[in-house]
Order: C-alpha cells, then sequence, then structure tokens
C-alpha cells in the first residue's frame, strides 16, 4: 500500500540511494522536481539573452570566441536540464510554452541589463560563481537524472566562474576608466546576486522537505553565507569595494556579516517588474517565432528520411 511504498522510499533517499525515473516516488516529489528543474532550465536559456547582449560588441577577438562559447554552454545546460525534466513525464513542449507564456519562474537575476562590458565580468565572477555554489550540492541530488546532469554543468560553470573573473581582474588592474566600469558592475550585480540564493530560509517555502527529499543538501541561508565568505576576499584581491556599508568578519562565527536585503525588491522581480522582465520573455518570444522555420525544416527533412528509409 501507499504508505509502506512512500517509508520505502524515503529509506532510500535516506541511505543515499539515488531514485531513477522509473522508480516509485511521491506525487509531490515528482512535482517539486519538475518545478526546480524546469525552473533551472529557463534559467539557464533566459541567461544566455544578457550576456549574448554583449557577443557583437566584445573588446578582441579572443574575448569574443569565449563569450560565444560560454553563451554556447549555457544553451547546452538548459537542453540536458530539459532532458532530465523530461524523464519525470512532462514533454519539452510543455515545459517551453510555460516560458513564454510567462508562467514559468526562471532565476531573478536575468532580469537585470548589461550595460557595460565589465557585466560580462561580473556576471561570470558573482553570477557563475553563485550558480556553482548552489549546484556543486545538486551533484548529490537523491534523482538520478538531476544529479548526473549536474556534473558537467559545475564543471563548465567553473570555467565560466574563472573567465569572468579575469575578466574583472583586467578591468580592476587597468585604466581608472576600466577600474571604475569594474566598481560600478560590482555595485549593481552584489546585491542581485545575494538573492539569487532564494527567500531566507524563515520564509522559503520548500526548503524543509526538499531537504528531507536530499533535493536540496543546504538551505538558501547556508549556501548564501559560504557565497559570500568565498567572495568578499576575491573582491578585496581584485581591490574592489563589495557595496554594503554593513559588511564585516565576525572573528566569533568565522563568517561574514552582511547587511539587510531588499526583500521587495526581489518580490517585485518574480512578480515580473524587475528592469528586464518583459524585454528578456519578448526576445526569446521573438526568438522562438523567428526558429520556427528551421523546426519545420527539420521536421520536413526528418519526414523525408523516414519515407526514403521505407521505400
Ligand atoms: N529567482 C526566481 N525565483 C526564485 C528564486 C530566484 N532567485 N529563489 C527562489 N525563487 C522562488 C522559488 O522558485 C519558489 O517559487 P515557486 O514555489 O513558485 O516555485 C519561491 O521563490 C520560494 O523559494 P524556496 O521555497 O526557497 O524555493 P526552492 O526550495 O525551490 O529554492 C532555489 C530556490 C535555491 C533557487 C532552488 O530552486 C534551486 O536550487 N534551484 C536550482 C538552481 C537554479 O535554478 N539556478 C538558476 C540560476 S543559476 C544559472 O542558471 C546560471
Amino acid at each position: 500500500d501507499a504508505v509502506t511504498l512512500e517509508q520505502r522510499f524515503q529509506s532510500k533517499v535516506d541511505d543515499d540511494e539515488r531514485i531513477e525515473p522509473k522508480d516509485w516516488m511521491p506525487d509531490a516529489y515528482r512535482q517539486t522536481l519538475i518545478r526546480q528543474i524546469s525552473q533551472h532550465a529557463h534559467s539557464e536559456i533566459v541567461g544566455m539573452l544578457p550576456e549574448g547582449n554583449w557577443i557583437t560588441r566584445a573588446p578582441s577577438l579572443r574575448r569574443k570566441a569565449v563569450l560565444i562559447a560560454k553563451v554556447q554552454d549555457e544553451g547546452g545546460h538548459g537542453m540536458y536540464l530539459y532532458s532530465a525534466a523530461e524523464t519525470l513525464g512532462i514533454s519539452r513542449d510543455e515545459l517551453l510554452e510555460q516560458l513564454l507564456a510567462g508562467t514559468a519562474k526562471y532565476s531573478s537575476i536575468f532580469n537585470y541589463p548589461t550595460p557595460t562590458w565589465a557585466d560580462v565580468g561580473a556576471i561570470g565572477w558573482l553570477v557563475d560563481g553563485a550558480a556553482i555554489m548552489n549546484q556543486i550540492p545538486i551533484c548529490r541530488c537523491s534523482y538520478g537524472p538531476y544529479a548526473r546532469a549536474m556534473v558537467r554543468i559545475c564543471k563548465e560553470e567553473s570555467f565560466h566562474q574563472r573567465q569572468g573573473f579575469e575578466i574583472m581582474m583586467t578591468l580592476a588592474r587597468g585604466t581608472p576608466e576600466q577600474h571604475r566600469m569594474a566598481q560600478d558592475a560590482l555595485n549593481r550585480w552584489w546585491w542581485p546576486s545575494i538573492m539569487m540564493f532564494g527567500p531566507n530560509d524563515a520564509t522559503s517555502k520548500h526548503t524543509a522537505q526538499s531537504m528531507r527529499w536530499k533535493i536540496k543538501r543546504f538551505s538558501n541561508d547556508e549556501l548564501r553565507q559560504k557565497f559570500i565568505d568565498i567572495t568578499v576576499p576575491q573582491a578585496e584581491f581584485l581591490g574592489l569595494k563589495v557595496p554594503d556599508p554593513d559588511l564585516r568578519w565576525d572573528e566569533a562565527t568565522q563568517h561574514y556579516i552582511h547587511g539587510p536585503i531588499d526583500w521587495k525588491e526581489f518580490e517585485e522581480v518574480l512578480k515580473g517588474n524587475g528592469p528586464c522582465n518583459r524585454e528578456r520573455l519578448e526576445t526569446r518570444r521573438r526568438a522562438h517565432d523567428d526558429g520556427r522555420w528551421v523546426r519545420e525544416a527539420a521536421l520536413a527533412h526528418a519526414e523525408k528520411q523516414r519515407a526514403r528509409e521505407t521505400q
């Protein structure tokens, strides 16, 4: 009966055994994974836009080649993650429809603009840095396909983080104007990056259950704290100032203490009122429409091949 199945499922999770697509799982577990993996996949896809904005204007051929590769990696991550979500019984078409209809969530961070080249550096350093902090534990997620997809994704994210830090280093050690650009990008990306980890533990509605299911291994605040502890010394190394007047090292806990987070801003971005929410969705919809002929041509070609084979 259902209780026994659920108990058996939970003891597998407790023993760190992987749950695979054909295994029995509680419906709420399945729905939670569909929710999280689809949000994650959409984040990768929408995440291509802020940086894609700079491909045509990258300051050198080398920077352009690296940026194209990076943005392409993000597209690849989206594809793995849509595949992982499909193992739970939802189709890629459905997921895409939800994204284009504006009913699916994607990470708040990708609703901020990228007005200067330094933003490409700040995104790699901070946004991909935060993504790694959040995603390394997902390599040990109880759901097999999600955990396995995360291994390669994390390796690629770590290259992205380094390329971002290297851009920041070049700017921070460049001319006074370049240094100012780097500082300005840090000023604009710091707080949104901190918010990426999600609401604080007191208000996070899914954390407790997701931790029991070992979908999440750490709470939002724990990961946020780890990120701050690692990143503040990196900003010091760059000679840049973290835009938080309350930030201080706490000898007793061996952690940085940060100032208050503007949760109103976070809520507004989640409601669709961030600086670029509308623009991002419009761009995605346009790309989907512009790509229609490619999908149709690919289908027509596949049809023709099939017809030839059965002749
Ligand atoms: N942006 C948008 N929505 C968010 C964010 C965020 N930064 N953080 C939390 N939320 C949403 C949650 O999705 C949830 O909404 P829902 O119930 O409608 O789905 C709500 O806020 C409450 O948050 P939590 O209870 O804390 O939700 P959850 O347990 O899912 O934790 C988290 C949120 C940490 C983002 C988790 O889903 C996760 O680890 N996801 C995988 C990583 C990921 O998606 N990264 C994307 C950005 S990184 C990148 O792609 C480069």
